[in-house]
């Protein structure tokens, strides 16, 4: 199959002609890849078990991790539905559209297909308004993972999508780099204390101040023992992994801490260069000059850690593009957006963080 690409020149004034096709595959059970706020997304009709699968073989996901499902309008959600927690009302109230996932109780249109048999539902209402057109368009509710071979960053380009999945997809409509650059909050409001699966750009602190008390769920913490089951499936696998062993340094946040990290960073660089290694440096705008060898790249400026999550993933695959060996990293806040970001790197790195 050839994978062809449709490009949108300009976001804000989408001529429909320009998604109908797209529409047609998604409503015919084929794959599309599309742009969302957070990443692209590799779409088909959630409500279409044979084409939900699809999905799975073109990532190599495994079939027990379930799916997100997309809609144009909060209405939309009544027949995933089996109700709607008043915690949900709330977040959906107050986020939607947005970077934010929900999981509620699924009705009995939602084929277990698509929920990876669970008996609940994650729902997102996309702000890109070419992933709302299309899905309105589509005129079905859109499944839709990150449009990446299970196991590799997530996608922030159309150019990152086609690397993953050409030949595998009918369609990639490409709207530019991406926004956000870090998958969606994942939030469970499905049982009595909402819980939050997976931190993103709508942080805990904005969700407690919506609903008040909201639990973490220990697998965003730390790497999980064996008889922890995380609530979302999918945070179990090595995800965003580098072909490269990463390993994050980390220290305090006070300046001379900070210099630490740097000379640590710089040492272990010089170890494996002097081994005759491709290593790769993980920085930031404000260090990037303490950095004299080695393939320095920074993430953004550490004051503003939107820019950080920006490019997080672009960079992990950049370094797999040149085949690095070994990949250091300066670590982050752990704070707000900071939370999302180091629990990316982290899972990038499995859970290996030199602490000084
Ligand atoms: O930003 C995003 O959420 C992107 C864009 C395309 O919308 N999508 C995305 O999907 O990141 P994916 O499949 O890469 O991640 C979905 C996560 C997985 O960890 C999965 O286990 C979890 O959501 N999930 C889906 N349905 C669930 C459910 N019913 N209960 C618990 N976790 C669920
Ligand atoms: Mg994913």
């Amino acid at each position: 199959m050839e994978t062809r690409r449709i490009i949108i020149e300009n976001k804000k004034g989408i001529p429909d002609e320009q998604l109908l096709e797209a529409a047609q595959v998604l409503k015919s059970g084929g794959l599309v890849a599309f742009p969302t706020e957070t990443v692209y997304g590799l779409g088909a009709n959630a409500l279409d078990e044979e084409a939900a699968g699809k999905i799975y073989a073109a990532k190599g996901r495994p079939s027990d991790n379930p799916l997100i499902v997309h809609v144009a309008r909060k209405e939309d959600v009544d027949r995933l539905t089996a109700y709607i927690p008043e915690a949900g009302k709330k977040l959906m109230e107050r986020y939607w559209p947005g970077p934010l996932t929900l999981i509620f109780p699924k009705s009995g249109a939602v084929p277990l297909g698509t929920t990876g048999g669970l008996e609940t539902v994650a729902v997102r209402m996309p702000s890109d308004p070419v992933a709302n057109r299309l899905i309105a368009l589509a005129g079905v509710p859109v499944a839709a993972p990150s449009a990446n071979t299970s196991g590799r960053p997530s996608p922030t380009t159309a150019d990152h999508v086609y690397q993953d999945m050409n030949g595998k997809i009918e369609l990639i409509v490409d709207g530019g780099e991406v926004g956000i650059g870090l998958e969606s909050t994942i939030v469970d409001v499905s049982g009595t204390v909402p819980t939050l699966l997976r931190p993103g750009a709508v942080t805990v602190e904005m969700l407690r101040e919506t609903l008040g008390e909201v639990e973490i769920d220990p697998a965003i913490k730390g790497p999980l023992t064996k008889d922890v089951r995380p609530k979302a499936p999918g945070m179990k696998y090595r995800h965003y992994a580098p072909k490269a062993e990463l390993v994050l340094v980390e220290a305090d946040f006070t300046d001379t801490a900070r210099r630490r990290v740097t000379e640590k960073l710089k040492e272990l660089a010089h170890d494996k260069l002097a081994r005759g290694y491709r290593v790769g440096i993980i920085c930031t705008d404000e260090t990037r000059d303490c950095y004299p060898e080695g393939i320095v790249r920074s993430l953004g400026c550490r004051a503003r850690e939107e820019t950080i999550a920006h490019n997080l993933f672009a960079v992990l695959r950049e370094y797999d593009d040149m085949e690095v060996d070994y990949i250091y990293s300066e670590s982050f806040s752990g704070e707000a957006l900071g939370q999302a970001i180091m629990n990316r790197l982290t899972k990038a790195a499995g859970y290996h963080i030199i602490k000084i």
